[in-house]
């Protein structure tokens, strides 16, 4: 084997300063190519850049006779002394120098690589995920790793400064009510029994705080066996804090002083506090969303004064049952959505339970509109007139119950600032999203559900309709940071007084026993003096998205899982032998799906 030649430079750091100096640099041969007559051009790549190396031209023969033999993805070592370029390369840090080599060792050589190591490289996701190990060599990924491992220096930091302490809390831990999102693992010394791998440290964080901790903060992995999406993976990391003695204004207070300090130093950005806030109502009625993207408007529109006496039953049905009549104004992009455009909107809703869309086109003397033979030119105009429509406007409206026409129109919004190029990704928009219900209806389980978790606070001004059983009526000291359209973080004020926790637990119609059985040792500890607490979880992940400019969760995680919670590098998760299952007293009934 050739000997290891000690390091003395990384590859993307030498500059004219070093000019005459000698030199050793280690990488990868990212390109190679022989000029004949004994010249050859060698391009290493380590994680700091790219650096050009020649070989000729003054090296010693068997080096330039053994740098013949280099091909793409060599492990290599050069010895040598960096000279001024003749021709110099503007477009790499490095392209004024060169390094002369004097001496090459070879610590190993490759095969092709089944994908290019360049950033542009198009490939498939899966390819790039099984070869990761060389993907990672690509520099936008040791870039964003780079990103990443700066956050953590800037959170510790931060956090560190402000009093909190940052402690580890079990990876094995109690499987979680409403728990069918849990990764179950088996003990072999509990034959028949499971922890679950944590969806979050919710409950440890808050028993930290009845055990005195006052502020606490962990990077903490939580796993959740969800369905995927781009911002979504079954394994993440979450920012986890939680503080006693405080009300929602000193926990927001504090998580601005954070976002502030987290954008300046690793954006060079100021973000101006304090950061606005919506109410989640507010939210959903002017963005269909309670994660709306600042960064646009086309807010939504209430129609019903505008439609309530029309012919169109649609509208006036959907009205008389309760439901609502909205609408957005792409304002000035009639012309850049054709008829076909606008027929694919209307599918493109039908997820969300839409059945149809009415669009205006607003042209100079008329409005045009698919529903133009229930409406007159005056009524039209009417409608066109909520939004102070102009001409070259393309209006779409959405009816039937609000959740529906909330998410349909909140995903028209931002699908078409997306196709219209509006989206910036060096432009943030940070907001809060606050005062969320504390139930939700769900038909599956046909019960009211905690639309945050049920630990959650309700308001205290709303207290009093969990007497009435007025649920939807009450809201919760819940709140969410929204940035450019992502839930980045969320958290809430926690119920410290056993009665009122109980209380909640009864209107969630779970048993005294449900209760002992899923989390007496929880509420236990609330009968020893609990302090007043609550916190918030960032999605790690997510603001390194939003922080690196991209829209993919795994290009800032080294090692993600595909579209199939799979990773195809290791196979994982696999079948495992018989043998194994019996030592933990597990049977499998189906193997397949
Ligand atoms: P929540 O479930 O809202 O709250 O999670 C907090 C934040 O974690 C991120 N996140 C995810 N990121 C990537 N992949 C996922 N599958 C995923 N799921 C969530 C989001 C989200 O805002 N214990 C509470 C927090 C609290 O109340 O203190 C919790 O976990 O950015």
């Amino acid at each position: 084997m050739d000997n290891l030649l000690k390091r003395t430079h990384y590859c993307g750091e030498l500059r004219e300063k070093n000019i005459g100096e000698t030199v050793v640099v280690n990488g990868w041969v990212a390109k190679s190519r022989s000029l004949g007559q004994g010249l050859i051009f060698a391009d290493i790549r380590d994680r700091s850049g790219i650096v050009q190396v020649v070989f000729g031209d003054g090296s010693p023969e068997e080096v330039v006779a053994k740098a013949a033999s280099l091909r793409s993805e060599y492990s290599i070592g050069v010895k040598g002394v960096v000279r001024e370029r003749e021709s110099k390369n503007s477009k790499i840090e490095t392209g004024s120098i060169e390094i002369v080599a004097e001496e090459l060792s070879i610590y190993s050589e490759s095969e092709t690589p089944p994908i290019y190591i360049r950033d542009d490289d198009n490939v498939s996701g899966d390819l790039r995920l099984k070869y990761r190990y060389l993907d990672l060599r690509k520099p936008v990924m040791q870039n964003t790793l780079a990103i990443r491992n700066k956050m953590y220096h800037v959170i510790r930091n931060f956090f560190y400064e402000n009093g909190f302490i940052e402690i580890e809390t079990p990876l094995l831990a109690k499987p979680t009510p409403e728990g069918s999102r849990d990764f179950l693992v088996p003990s072999r010394v509990n034959p028949g029994k499971f922890y679950a791998l944590p969806q979050s440290p919710q409950q440890f964080k808050q028993l930290l705080m009845i055990a005195g901790f006052d502020r606490y903060i962990q990077i903490a992995k939580c796993l959740r066996d969800e369905d995927l999406r781009a911002d979504r993976q079954p394994e993440f990391t979450q920012i986890d804090i939680e503080m006693s003695y405080v009300d929602q204004e000193d926990i927001l207070a504090v998580q601005e002083q954070f976002l502030k300090t987290l954008f300046k130093e690793m954006k060079g950005i100021d973000i101006q506090l304090p950061l606005p806030r919506l109410t989640w109502d507010e939210a959903m009625n002017r963005f269909g969303s309670d994660k709306p993207d600042l960064r646009f408007g086309f807010e939504l529109h209430d129609l019903a004064p505008a439609v309530k006496d029309c012919s169109f039953k649609v509208f006036t049905d959907a009205l008389a049952s309760g439901g609502k009549v909205m609408g957005i104004d792409l304002d000035g992009c009639s012309d850049k959505f054709s008829r076909k455009d606008v027929d694919k909107m209307t599918e493109s809703i039908k997820v969300f339970g839409a059945k149809g869309m009415v669009w205006l086109r607003v042209e100079k003397d008329e409005i045009k509109s698919s529903v133009s033979k229930f409406f007159s030119q005056e009524e039209l105009r009417k409608i066109a007139d909520v939004f102070n429509a102009k001409e070259n406007d393309l209006i779409l409206i959405v009816s039937g119950p609000k959740e529906i026409v909330w998410s349909s129109l909140g995903f028209l919004r931002r699908d078409t600032a997306s196709k219209l190029g509006m989206l910036d990704p060096n432009e943030y928009k940070l907001l809060w999203v606050v005062d969320f219900p504390m139930f939700e209806w769900s038909d599956e389980e046909n019960r009211f559900m905690a639309m945050h978790h049920p630990f959650t606070s309700p308001k205290k001004e709303d207290i009093h309709y969990l007497e009435t059983g007025e649920l939807d009526k009450i809201y919760a000291d819940a709140y969410d940071i929204v940035i450019n359209g992502y839930e980045a973080g969320g958290g809430s004020i926690r119920i410290h007084d056993s009665g009122l926790q109980k209380k909640i637990f009864e209107v969630l119609k779970l048993t005294d026993e449900d209760i002992q059985n899923r989390f007496g040792f929880f509420i236990d500890a609330f009968k020893y003096g609990a302090p007043p607490h609550g916190g918030l979880a960032y999605g790690l992940d997510r603001l390194c998205m939003l922080i690196c400019g991209t829209d993919d969760i795994r290009q800032v995680i080294a090692f993600p899982k595909n579209q199939n919670a799979q990773c195809v590098m290791s196979d994982a998760p696999t079948t495992v032998e018989t043998k194994d299952l019996d030592l933990l007293s597990i049977e499998v009934k189906k193997a397949e799906k």
